[in-house]
Order: C-alpha cells, then sequence, then structure tokens
C-alpha cells in the first residue's frame, strides 16, 4: 500500500480558506460496520437528532453493512452509489443530501468523485433496519479518507459516532464495540447527546459473550418509519412520563450491566420493549406493530424461562421481529427450544443466530497519490 506521502498535507493549504486536494489523489476504503439492538430505546428526538432520552445498546456482531468508497480528485462533487450491485439513485440522493451539509465536516468533498458499494450480510427482506449499521460503515469510510488526507493515524470514534447520529440516530452507537450508550445521563459523566461512548468496560463478562436470536415474524417493510415514530412522541400524552422512565432505566440498567444482575436485566429489557409499542399504540395515528406471532413468542419465552429457569428475555425493535437474549451458556437450550417450538411462528422459519461483537472492522485501505 502507498505510504501517506507529505503532499497530502497540500490538502489543507489554504486557498481562501478552501482546502485542495493533491491532483491524482484517489485509493478505495472499505468498512464493515454492524447493526445493534437497543435495550434502552431511543423513541423521540429534538433538535438536530438529538435524544429526549439516553439510550443502551448490545453492538451486533452479524448483521453488518460492507461498504466500500472508490474515491479521486476531481474538478467537482459526484457520487455513484450501489446496493447489493444495483445502482441505487434515490439512495444517493440522501446521501449526496447527507453529505453536502457536512461539507464543514469533509472539505475535499467538491474536489472529489466518489463511488460507494454498499452490501448487507443479512438477507435484504428480513424485517431488520440497516440504517445503523449502513451509516455507520458510510462514515467511517469517510473519515478514512479525511484521514489520509490528514495525514493522520487513526480515526476519531468520538466524531465518527457524532456524524453517524446525524444520519441516523442509532448508528451513533453501532461505532462502538460490544456495547453503547447514547444520550446524556447524570449516571455517565462522559455521556452526551451529541455522540455515543462505549460502555465496554461497564460490563459483566456474561454480557460479552450475549446472544440474539432474531426470529423474523414478518420480513415485509416497515409499517412506519423511524422518522415519522419518532415525531409521533411530540404529541404523545405519555411522552414526558417516558423520558423520566427510560433516565432511570438507563440508572439501573447500568448498575445490573456491571453487576451481572440478570434479573434486572431481563425486567428491565422487556419492559422498554413493551413501552416502545405501547407507545405507539397510544399515538395519534395509532400504530400496532406488533403481529399476532409476536405476542405467542412472547408468551413462550415467558413460559419456557419460568419453567426452566433459564433467564432468556426478548427485546423488540420498532417491528414485529422478536430478539431473543441469554446467555451463551445456554445456546443449545434456547436454539433446541426454537427448532422445537418458535419456528412455527417465523416467516418461512427464519431467524437469525446472532450475538454481541467486536464492533466495525476495517476491510481495506489503498490511496495513492
Ligand atoms: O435510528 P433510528 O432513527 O432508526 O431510530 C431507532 C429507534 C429504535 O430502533 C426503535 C430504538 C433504538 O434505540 O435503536
Amino acid at each position: 500500500m502507498p505510504e501517506f506521502t507529505f503532499r497530502h498535507f497540500l490538502y489543507l493549504c489554504s486557498m481562501n480558506g478552501q482546502a485542495k486536494v493533491p491532483s491524482g489523489f484517489h485509493g478505495i476504503v472499505k468498512w464493515q460496520s454492524p447493526s445493534n439492538i437497543a435495550l434502552v430505546k431511543y423513541w423521540g428526538k429534538k433538535g438536530v437528532q438529538l435524544p429526549q432520552n439516553p439510550s443502551i445498546s448490545f453492538t451486533l456482531s452479524q448483521c453488518r453493512t460492507e461498504t466500500s468508497v472508490t474515491f479521486e480528485a476531481a474538478e467537482n462533487f459526484s457520487l455513484r452509489f450501489y446496493f447489493e450491485g444495483n445502482e441505487n439513485q434515490a439512495f444517493a440522493a440522501k446521501i449526496e443530501k447527507f453529505l453536502l451539509d457536512h461539507v464543514a465536516d469533509f472539505p475535499w468533498l467538491n474536489q472529489m468523485s466518489l463511488n460507494m458499494e454498499s452490501n448487507n450480510t443479512f438477507p435484504h427482506s428480513s424485517g431488520i433496519a440497516s440504517s445503523a449499521s449502513s451509516m455507520s460503515a458510510l462514515v467511517l469510510c469517510l473519515l478514512d479518507i479525511d484521514r489520509m488526507l490528514k495525514g493522520e493515524a487513526e480515526i476519531d470514534l468520538k466524531k465518527a459516532s457524532c456524524l453517524a447520529r446525524i444520519a441516523s440516530g442509532s448508528a451513533s452507537r453501532s461505532v462502538f464495540p460490544m456495547m453503547a450508550l447514547w444520550g446524556k445521563t447524570d449516571t455517565l459523566a462522559t455521556s452526551s447527546d451529541e455522540y455515543a461512548v462505549s460502555l465496554e468496560n461497564q460490563m459483566n463478562p456474561i454480557f460479552k459473550t450475549y446472544c440474539d436470536s432474531i426470529l423474523i415474524v414478518s420480513d415485509a417493510a416497515k409499517l412506519v418509519s423511524s422518522r415519522a415514530g419518532h415525531s409521533l412522541m411530540e404529541n404523545n400524552p405519555y411522552a414526558a412520563a417516558r423520558y423520566a422512565q427510560a433516565n432511570r432505566n438507563i440508572e439501573n440498567l447500568l448498575a445490573a450491566l456491571r453487576d451481572g444482575d440478570l434479573e434486572t436485566f431481563i425486567e428491565i429489557t422487556e419492559s422498554e420493549a413493551m413501552q416502545l409499542h405501547a407507545l405507539m399504540m397510544c399515538s395519534t395515528p395509532s400504530f400496532i406493530l406488533m403481529k399476532p406471532n409476536t405476542l405467542n413468542i412472547i408468551s413462550e419465552i415467558r413460559r419456557f424461562r419460568e419453567t426452566t429457569q433459564i433467564p432468556l428475555c426478548f427485546t423488540l425493535d420498532a417491528g414485529p421481529n422478536v430478539h431473543l437474549l441469554y446467555p451463551k451458556q445456554y445456546a443449545d437450550a434456547v436454539e433446541t427450544f426454537i427448532d422445537e417450538n418458535l419456528v412455527r411462528y417465523c416467516t418461512d422459519s427464519k431467524w437469525i443466530k446472532d450475538c454481541v461483537g467486536n464492533g466495525p472492522q476495517k476491510l481495506m485501505v489503498m490511496d495513492a497519490g
């Protein structure tokens, strides 16, 4: 791989305050970034994509987006975007808007031609939201180009989280391995509404290998977009009580995560999932995001926990699919339970075997100047 050369610094040379990209500067960056599943949910926002309450998530391992960006110095900005091999102009327009809103962060944009290719490791029609993994992967690619031009050794993950947040709130948490918290809370001095922080060293070891089996009850597109869902919170009669409850849940969940207190973990995690759905049910207009089989699975999980004493619990995203969360030592027992009792509630018997993961990974960086 060609070494970074001093002339890349020329990029910083000022021409009426404009950064100058060295002519001939080109290369390719490729990052893989995971999805995440929230334990305490972000639902309701204010200002520039700032959360109404703090949230905590597990970073996943298997549900990832791989994005590569081929870049080349050019007279003007241009962008092409391919998703799973097909050019996608609607998505390109969204990314272009995001980028042009951030010219201050990427001052080289108007002198670069970008070609982006993105693929998900999870099936397209799995009902799994990919905005967290795709937006964090994209931001990491862009910051890698920026890093090369500046001659810096490392990407600033705080900045990556901040930019990913603006693209898609929950993406702010995908930048970190294992577990992350986004949103200001008195319980954690380093927390911020602007970016997520890693909780990796606040976790009891039992959570570092936690399993997440995702049961696909429906692979249909979302009934209500996240954007619309967040905005419904503005007139939700229970909004203030919800934000207060989320703050209490953060405090108690953080303690449980440190102590390995599975009973409290289960109580808060399941209550958060139910609250998210209850909030949607009492919004105007009202939405029911669960399906009958979501409730069948929840009942079976509670019965299984009661009879076996295995600490299996569930959470839900803003849709009907069910995430089964449990310590790795129970993987065989839970997988048998899924195969024997739960796949019947899944569309085409589909479920995804995932677990807590190590965060984004750089797959390739090649620059040539
Ligand atoms: O990041 P968004 O705008 O797609 O919102 C995500 C909202 C939930 O997935 C329901 C909860 C969360 O905290 O991830």
